[in-house]
């Protein structure tokens, strides 16, 4: 018992200096650790941040990705010239997925405003089957824009993160 403390307590000065150690108990529980960390710093409040300050940040990155998406492909569909196109369909299917998934996130600030930590993990779920469903959308076509590709990955990820904090506060 005693080795294995000391090993684990090593272990969290092993890892990268820069990362808090709270940082880095999240990101190692998402998939993408360098995509976990490089995006948590992209705030500034990230150094410091306690759990429940972390989860604010990364909802703030989800909330922000899923708006901006939305918002892209909302142009994308005043660009589209042919309504009847698959291409346009598809377009339409993913908007709403992304109008799901900002509202699943707006749902989740609530929750963290109103320290209810019950929903949290449910919906970022909740936002990233958005994601992934604009994805099983898009990539039958070929005229698939790969930019919501990106948005859909990212979206995905930061919901990941999402989750993990969640998990941290429940
Ligand atoms: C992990 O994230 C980094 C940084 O965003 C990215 O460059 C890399 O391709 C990602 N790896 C995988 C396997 O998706
Ligand atoms: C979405 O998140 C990724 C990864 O953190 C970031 O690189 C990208 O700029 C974000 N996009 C928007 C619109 O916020
Ligand atoms: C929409 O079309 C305009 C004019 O062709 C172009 O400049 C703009 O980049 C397009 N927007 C998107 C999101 O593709």
């Amino acid at each position: 018992m005693f080795i294995i403390l000391i090993h684990s307590s090593l272990c969290a000065c092993n890892n990268n200096n820069n990362v808090t150690e709270l940082v880095d108990r999240v990101c190692e529980k998402t998939s993408n650790y360098t995509f976990c960390v490089e995006s948590l710093y992209s705030d500034n409040h990230t150094p410091n941040a306690d759990p429940y300050a972390l989860a604010y940040v990364a909802f703030r990155l989800a909330y922000r990705n899923a708006t901006g998406t939305r918002d892209y492909i909302a142009k994308l569909l005043n660009n589209a010239s042919c309504s009847s196109c698959h291409y346009h369909k598809i377009l339409v299917r993913c908007e709403d997925d992304y109008k799901e998934a900002v509202s699943a996130i707006e749902k989740g600030y609530k929750d963290l405003n109103s320290q209810t930590y019950l929903e949290l993990d449910y919906l970022a779920g909740v936002a990233s089957d958005d994601a992934e469903d604009c994805h099983e959308q898009g990539k039958t076509s070929y005229y698939y824009n790969s930019m919501i590709e990106f948005m859909n990955k990212d979206l995905k990820g930061l919901c990941q993160i999402c989750v993990v904090i969640s998990k941290l506060l429940a």
